[in-house]
Parts: structure tokens; C-alpha cells; sequence
């Protein structure tokens, strides 16, 4: 073969191995047998050995796993992941339809689709070939696992249209594949995984690409990224239909239902009936259908508020009491944990329970020794429901709080107005512990490989007492620690030395200063701009920001007076952590020009720009882009077919553009 024919033929076998690979892993109905798809895929290879130079990125051969990273790049996503809010009960979804209708005005249709218990993740094709996959991470920034994506056959590596995309879907493991899995790894001494979920996570944080793909996984893809009406279609149902036909898998069990009666009867079926799926689902999800009506519901700071996720109710179990222990928070609250006779619920073993606070031990009366009820709340975290009377012996123990601290022994104090007993020592080595914890957590400063474990061997061999102290950190006192390696020594340290150059909104949550979450650390952090410019701020300047109430101005100023405080943030700065914000502060946002400090919604279809282009050519103009028209909104923006939004502008006197209008504005700028 010359050359050309070469490249001929390697096309010709993509084609037909792509086409093949669909039919069989996709739709379930192979085209040919087994043996002629290996004979194609053994050709392909042999070529492919002989001309490294003609492996496309999306060669079918790719499926068998790469080379091993050495780690995990990171990625920013290009429309945040958010999560759903939760629904328990028949009630709870009612409550959702009432506020649906009533943001939108009239009925509308829902799509139902079963909540798949995996791991979300994010799926990005440029001119239809796949380039990226990632994690979800903390919703705004994940981890690249795209070479151990492109080891499942459901993710098609090209797409039937060259489209440029991101779709959004769960991988997950099918039980079959889980417990075959897991005897496979009983036999060869490894720990089993708890679930196919945590088997499907495991399975994609790995390296090394190969054990990807000896892992049987699979991926259901749920939604384009952003607005999926930007690629011509105006309901969620038909962007699935469309999805299907580009050649992914969306999960066919889907519903329409045009009623919340009908959403109901849909959740009871597969309540009754999950067991017999050949994955796991842990709930259903129901998504308002239209993208106009998503549009005018618009998002949370966490979810979008046309979609809601029934989780299933928890499985309950019973177990034995056999004491309870105490420990002391961050915040030094102390806990009771139940321990329990070890028991099986939803997918892995538990030996301790949260109870949550002296008054729901009284209140439950729960006593040591009780047979009791055990969940996991939300699925994750186990707890006791209650005690079983009738099954009293009369030798259990009721229980009372200490009055001193279980770990520092200093007297502990009922804030008024909380349940909870405090221990407010500040030298307290559990709150230094949990302190610390929370620092380098993930939506914090991030730093991989430290956990409770490690905390309390740094802590308990003096090496780090405050989180400025992990800074100072170095190889050799820390391979003298218990099951501390070169490898993890080495990795730890680069994930601390990283975590310098994070910007000032990740430091200020990890800080731990009471009421700033994540939200209002990000807040400040715009606003401000530099750690020693908040600093600065009295009560009443930060009053003044509009999304700051009492509670944070009053915690912030507490905060930053305490000398203590002051030296580890001063440690903090002689390491060289950065203590600056890496976006753009309020303050550069652009103060003049048509958009700056405006308020613009985009409705109908837009044809010069895509509604992403728009947003961010808005926003970088300093002006704000949101998804429902109010009295605060300064310029709607109608593309053909506005429906809704467009009456309601015109009903509160609001500035109505057309795009073209629109695209004028946005040229202003040069
Ligand atoms: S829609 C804005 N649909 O459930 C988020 N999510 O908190 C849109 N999940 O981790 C998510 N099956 O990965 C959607 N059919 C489905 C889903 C689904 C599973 C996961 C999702 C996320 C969590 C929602």
C-alpha cells in the first residue's frame, strides 16, 4: 500500500470500528460479530504501531488506555456545574410545581429521568471530535480525566456532526461489572469498594489509564452545557432526542408529564421498581421541558430552579448503641457520635452515627445499649433515627453532656439561642485540629493528601500548630511520620507549595472566620481585592456592600482585631501565600459605557452571537446578565421568537434591543 491508500484505508477503519462501536455499546444492536470487529481493530493497530503518525486523537484504538499521567491537569468549567435541590416527599415536589407555575404563569410540561447514581461529568467536542472530560470538582473547577474518559466505549470520541460542544452527563458502573469487580478484588487481597458509585469515582481518578479501562464503565449524558437552546433546540426533551442522534447515550426511561400527578406516578413506579435496573439510581430527577420556561425560572446561587431531584427515601436498619463519644469542631461545638455494633446500610458498613446535639438525645431519648434505627441522611452521612422501646431490657444508660471539654477540659458554654455546647477555648487543640481541616479543605485552599489522619500527626508531633505553620513544612520531619512515604511526602509538599498562588477567596473561607462562606468570601474577595484591604474595612464600609448584612461585618471585625489572628496571617504572608484576588475586582469592572452596572436579560434565539458570546461580551463590559425580567432590569435583549419575557418588558416600561442593537453596544467598546 502507498502511502495514500494508507491513510485511505486507517480512515476507512475508523469510520467502520466508530460505527460498530456505537451499534454494539450504544444501541445494543451489533452490526457484526465480535471476531470481525477484532480482526478490523487488530488491522487498525498493526497500521497504527508501524505509523504513530496516523493515531488520530479519536482513533477507536484509544479506547484501550494510554500512557499514565503523572497527575490530574485542572479545568475550568465554562458554565459552572451546580447540583439540584432536593425534594423527600410528595409534598416537597408539589411545593416545587406550585413555584414553577407561578414564576412562569402557566402549566407547564416536565421531563422525568432517573437520577443515576455515579459521577457527574463534563464532556467537551470541538468540531465533533472529543478533546476533554473532567470531574465536576468544586462546580467551578475540575480535574482533566480525559484520557481515562476515552476508555468508555458510550463516550463517542467523534461526533455524526461537527459540532463544538459540551455536554454533561453521569458515569457510572453497572452492578453486574461492580460486583464482579469487587470478588475480583476480594481475591487478590484488595479492599472492596463500598458502591458501584465510589467504584465508578475510584475507577476515574486513577493514572494510569488502562485500569479505566478494564472497568467496565459507562456514561449517561443528561444536558448540553449552558444553554442548550443555543444549539437550535427549544426543549430539553428534543436536545436528548438530538444528543442520540450525535451518537451518545442518554438513558431511555425518560418521561413527559404534563402534571405534577403524573410526575408522582412516574417516581412511584421506579420507587417500586429500581432494584430491577441493571445500575444504580439513587432518585428521580424532574427538569422543567421548555427552555424558555427554564429561562424565566432561572438559577440559584447552587441550582437552577426549573429542576429538582427527588432522592429516594433512605434504608433503615437496626444496630445496637454500645456508647457515645464526644468530639470537639472547628467552631467548638461538641458532637455526640453514637457508636454502633457495626451494620450495612445503603452500600457500605457503619460503625458510628451522628446524634447531632444534647437536646435530640433527650428528645429521642436515646440511652446506651438501646437496639436503635439507623439511615444515612441524604444517603451519605449515617444517623440514628430512634431508639425501639419496646425491646428495653432496662439496663440502658441515659446519657448526659459533660460540663467540661472532652479534649482541653476548659468549661463548656450554651451559646444562648443554640442548642449546641461550646467549648470557647481558642488554644483548644481539637478546634487548632479542625481548624486546620477545614484550611486545607477542597473548596478551601485545596491541598490534596492532608487529612484528619495527617492533621493530627502534625499536630501531635508539633509540627504544625496553626494552618501558617504548614508552610514551613519539609521533607525530612515528615517521613518520620506514620505511613508517610517518599511519594506522599513529595506529593504533599507540592500540593502546599501550590496552594500558595490560589486567589484570596479560597484563603478567606479556609480562615474559617465565622459566617464567611464560600459566597461571602468571594464577595469580599471582589470587592476588596487584596487581604490587607479588607483589613482595613470597618463595620460600616462593609455595610455597604450590598450583599454583607451585620452578621459578617460584625464576625470580620471580631476577626481581624485579634492579635493572634494577625500573626498567622502575618506568618501567612512572610511564606508567600498570595493574598490577592485573581479576578476582577468590583472596583476595575468598567464604571461607563452602555452596559456597566446594567442589568440585561437575553430572550429568543439570537443568530449573530451565541448567547455565551453575549454574556460574556456583556460582562466584560461590566454589566450583569440574568435570567428573569424584573423592575431592576435595565435592557432586554429579544432575538426572534421572544415569548414571555418579551410581554413582560414591554409590561414594566423596560428598555427593549434587538440583537443588532445589541451588537452595536458590545462594538462601543473599541
Ligand atoms: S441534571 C444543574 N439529570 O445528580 C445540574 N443530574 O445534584 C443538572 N445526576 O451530580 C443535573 N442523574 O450529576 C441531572 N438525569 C440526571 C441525573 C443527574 C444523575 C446527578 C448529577 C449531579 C446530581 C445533581
Amino acid at each position: 500500500m502507498d502511502r495514500i491508500e494508507l491513510e485511505q484505508r486507517v480512515q476507512q477503519l475508523n469510520d467502520l470500528l466508530h460505527e460498530y462501536g456505537h451499534a454494539y455499546y450504544v444501541r445494543d444492536t451489533p452490526l457484526v460479530s465480535d471476531a470481525v470487529y477484532d480482526q478490523y481493530m487488530q488491522e487498525l493497530l498493526a497500521i497504527e504501531t508501524e505509523h504513530p503518525d496516523l493515531v488520530y486523537p479519536d482513533s477507536p484504538s484509544q479506547r484501550v488506555g494510554g500512557e499514565a499521567l503523572a497527575g490530574f491537569g485542572k479545568v475550568v468549567h465554562a458554565f459552572p456545574m451546580l447540583s439540584l435541590s432536593n425534594a423527600f416527599n410528595e409534598n416537597d415536589l408539589r411545593e416545587f410545581d406550585r413555584r414553577v407555575q407561578e414564576a412562569v404563569g402557566h402549566n407547564v410540561s416536565y421531563i422525568c429521568e432517573l437520577k443515576i447514581d455515579g459521577l457527574a461529568v463534563s464532556l467537551r467536542y470541538e468540531d465533533g471530535k472529543f478533546v476533554q472530560g473532567s470531574t465536576r470538582g468544586d462546580g467551578a473547577v475540575g480535574e482533566d480525566i480525559t484520557a481515562n474518559l476515552k476508555t468508555i466505549h458510550t463516550i463517542p470520541l467523534r461526533l455524526k456532526e461537527p459540532l463544538t460542544i459540551e455536554v454533561r452527563g453521569e458515569a457510572y458502573m453497572p452492578k453486574k461489572s461492580f460486583a464482579q469487580l469487587n470478588v475480583a478484588r476480594d481475591e487478590s487481597g484488595e479492599e472492596p469498594f463500598a458502591n458501584p458509585r465510589n467504584a465508578a469515582a475510584g475507577s476515574l481518578r486513577q493514572l494510569d489509564p488502562k485500569i479505566a479501562a478494564s472497568r467496565s464503565l459507562a456514561v449517561f449524558v443528561y444536558s448540553i452545557g449552558g444553554d442548550g437552546s443555543v444549539y437550535g433546540q427549544d426543549r430539553h426533551s428534543s436536545s436528548l432526542d438530538n444528543l442520540d442522534a450525535l451518537g451518545f447515550e442518554t438513558n431511555k426511561e425518560r418521561q413527559r408529564c404534563t402534571s405534577i400527578e403524573e410526575v408522582i406516578a412516574y417516581i412511584e413506579k421506579w420507587t417500586a421498581s429500581r432494584l430491577d435496573l441493571n445500575y444504580e439510581i439513587d432518585g428521580i430527577v424532574v427538569k422543567v421541558d421548555h427552555f424558555e420556561d427554564q429561562e424565566q425560572l432561572g438559577f440559584t446561587a447552587r441550582s437552577p430552579k426549573w429542576a429538582i431531584a427527588y432522592k429516594f427515601p433512605a434504608e433503615e436498619v437496626v444496630t445496637k448503641l454500645l456508647g457515645i463519644e464526644l468530639s470537639v469542631g472547628r467552631t467548638g461545638v461538641v458532637t455526640p457520635t453514637a457508636i454502633l455494633e457495626p451494620v450495612h446500610v445503603a452500600g457500605s458498613t457503619v460503625g458510628r452515627a451522628s446524634l447531632h446535639n444534647e437536646d435530640l438525645i433527650k428528645e429521642k431519648d436515646v440511652r446506651i445499649g438501646d437496639t436503635v434505627i439507623i439511615r444515612k441522611a441524604g444517603d451519605i452521612i449515617p444517623e440514628v433515627v430512634a431508639p425501639i422501646i419496646e425491646q428495653r431490657t432496662g439496663d440502658e444508660v441515659p446519657f448526659d453532656m459533660p460540663k467540661n471539654c472532652p479534649e482541653c477540659d476548659s468549661e463548656l458554654v450554651r451559646i444562648e439561642g443554640e442548642v449546641a455546647l461550646r467549648c470557647v477555648n481558642p488554644q483548644c487543640p481539637a478546634q487548632m485540629k479542625e481548624a486546620i481541616i477545614h484550611f486545607v479543605s477542597r473548596n478551601a485552599m485545596n491541598i490534596e493528601g492532608i487529612g484528619e489522619r495527617v492533621v493530627d500527626q502534625l499536630y501531635n508531633a508539633e509540627l504544625v500548630h496553626d494552618v501558617s505553620d504548614l508552610y514551613t513544612l519539609t521533607k525530612e520531619p515528615l517521613l518520620e511520620l506514620e505511613r508517610m512515604g517518599e511519594k506522599s511526602v513529595s506529593n504533599l509538599l507540592t500540593a502546599i507549595e501550590a496552594s500558595k498562588t490560589n486567589s484570596l477567596e479560597k484563603m478567606l473561607f479556609g480562615l474559617g472566620i465565622r459566617h464567611v462562606g464560600e459566597k461571602a468570601a468571594t464577595i469580599l474577595a471582589e470587592e476588596f481585592g487584596t487581604l490587607a484591604a479588607l483589613m482595613e474595612a470597618d463595620v460600616e464600609r462593609l455595610l455597604t456592600i450590598h450583599e454583607i448584612g451585620d452578621k459578617v461585618a460584625e464576625s470580620l471585625t471580631t476577626y481581624f482585631g485579634n492579635e493572634d489572628v494577625l500573626e498567622v496571617l502575618r506568618k501567612l504572608e512572610a511564606y508567600g501565600v498570595n493574598l490577592t484576588y485573581k479576578g476582577r475586582t468590583r472596583q476595575e469592572m468598567p464604571t461607563e459605557g452602555p452596559f456597566a452596572g446594567k442589568i440585561v436579560v437575553l430572550t429568543g434565539k439570537l443568530s449573530i452571537l451565541t448567547r455565551n458570546e453575549a454574556k460574556e461580551q456583556i460582562e466584560a463590559l461590566g454589566g450583569k446578565v440574568s435570567g428573569s425580567v424584573s423592575k431592576k432590569t435595565d435592557i432586554v435583549v429579544a432575538g426572534e421568537d421572544a415569548g414571555s419575557k418579551l410581554a413582560k418588558a414591554e409590561e414594566l416600561d423596560i428598555t427593549v434591543w434587538d440583537e443588532e442593537q445589541l451588537v452595536e453596544a458590545l462594538g462601543e467598546k473599541e
